[in-house]
């Protein structure tokens, strides 16, 4: 079987490395010719992805895993070609299908009759069979039952990757029965885990959506809940522990907002078409979590952060990742900004080039100089055992995440405050 796998990212070139391991013939293709390059020395040019390195190296070593620029030629040659490349937002929070039509444009050009076509990248509803397929066809001069399309949503997290891939149900759902067939029979060859086929692409388009929403909606629940907790003097944590010792109660954590490329796009993706008030409403409040935290951490200083150098850790969203894109770090900055604070930041993962092209100004750990106060925005591995008497100057210690243990910050001789903490 020869696959072509377009989109070599964070999610891609586990997938191909995974298909080429289970003995598939598989084509990496990525505009990125770097990425191609690395790929075809043997090199993993994804870092934080464990068990990724040595798949490359394995697949590349048995002649099974390739990479090329030349997506037409790679989708030519193939099988089956999937495909996973970026499907965001623009500014104005409406869905941006540029990268997703350029892979579309470049794989019609080699697409061949009964190729195996499945699109992995989350989207709105619909697009695989109207806006994807329709494309594929015209581009490729076939009718949409020349070839199989089907759609399968990726639910894997990067970081945990092959963990993910060996456990989580794959959901699959074809334009028509042949093609939910034949994407269910090529998962069943790659993959461990169990495939569940539903009734369409659509239904699996929906499901991604779907679960994401339901992550974004109860952190914003639990957001909501812990605002109240405060007033009340109650702590969210205890409560919501004790809620979800009954088994319908599945509170989540509160925390300073949802980042990333996934969870706080994809709701959009719903409300473009559908206008959901709780899934809009979800979003504003994870969006203002930040603003609101700052707004706690000002209060420590009499309200007035004016001048304030104030060390957040973490750039990335969550902890143990690289990557930004719409983390809460960039949201607490600007927050802290408009009280007239200097925001500094740290993340092991980033270079101090990489942050500083974020706008934001790169700090060491412990800081070279004294810092009014702390706050903790991404929970990497390196902050769970924080050696807080380096942290010189510094207050108070906002534990954006519930992480810290209370009484070991306020042992270091600053005040501690947390999200759903009165
Ligand atoms: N990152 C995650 O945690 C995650 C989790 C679940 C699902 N996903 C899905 O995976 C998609 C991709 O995410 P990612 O993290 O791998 O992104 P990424 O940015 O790491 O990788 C995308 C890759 O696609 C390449 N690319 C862009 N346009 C292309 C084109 N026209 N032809 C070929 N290659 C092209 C880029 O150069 C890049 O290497 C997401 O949009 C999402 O739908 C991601």
């Amino acid at each position: 079987m020869r696959v072509a796998v377009v989109g070599l990212g964070k999610i891609g070139l586990p997938l191909a490395a995974q298909y080429a391991v289970k003995g598939a013939s598989v084509i990496g293709c990525d505009i990125n010719p770097e990425v191609a390059g690395a790929v075809n020395a043997g090199a993993c040019p994804i870092g934080g992805e464990p068990g990724l390195p040595e798949a490359v190296a394995q697949a590349h070593a048995a002649g099974r895993l390739r990479a090329t620029t030349d997506t037409p030629a790679a989708a030519a040659e193939s099988n089956v070609v999937v495909v996973i490349v970026r499907v965001g937002i623009d500014e104005a929070n409406h869905t941006d299908l540029s990268n997703l039509d350029a892979a579309t444009k470049a794989i019609a050009r080699g697409l061949r009759p009964d190729t195996l076509v499945i699109l992995e990248s989350t989207v709105p509803v619909g697009v695989t069979r109207s806006h994807f397929g329709r494309r594929l066809a015209e581009g490729s001069g076939l009718s949409l039952t020349d070839f199989r399309l089907a759609y399968s949503p990726e639910r894997v997290s990067s970081g945990t990757m092959f963990r993910d891939l060996a456990t989580y149900p794959k959901v699959v759902g074809g334009i028509d029965a042949a093609s939910g067939e034949a994407a269910r029979a090529f998962y069943e060859q790659v993959l461990d885990a169990e495939v569940l086929l539903v009734a369409d692409a659509e239904t699996a388009e929906f499901a991604k959506l779907a679960e994401s929403i339901y992550r974004d909606v109860n952190i914003a629940l639990a957001n909501e809940l812990a605002i109240a907790a405060e007033a009340l003097g109650v702590s969210y944590k205890a409560a919501a522990a004790a809620s979800n010792s009954q088994p319908y109660s599945h509170l989540h954590a509160p925390g300073l907002g949802v980042g990333g490329h996934c969870i706080p796009v994809y709701p959009y993706f719903l409300i473009e078409a559908s206008g959901q008030p709780i899934v809009s409403l979800s979003r504003q409040i994870n969006d203002s979590m930040a603003a609101y935290a700052v707004d706690k951490l000002a209060a420590a200083f009499d309200g007035n952060l004016a001048g304030r150098r104030v060390l957040i850790l973490g750039l990335a969203y969550r902890g143990g990742v690289k990557e930004a894109t719409l983390s809460s770090a960039l949201l607490v900055a600007d927050a802290l900004r408009q009280r007239g604070a200097r925001p500094l930041i740290h993340d092991p993962l980033f270079t101090a080039t990489e942050i500083e092209s974020y706008g934001l100004e790169a700090a060491d750990l412990p800081p070279s100089e004294p810092v009014d106060a702390v706050i903790l925005q991404a929970l990497h591995p390196e902050y769970k055992d924080l050696d807080l008497s380096a942290l010189k100057g510094c207050r108070v210690f906002l534990d954006g995440r519930g992480a810290m243990d209370h009484a070991r910050v306020q042992a270091a001789g600053m005040r501690y405050i947390g999200i759903g903490v009165g």
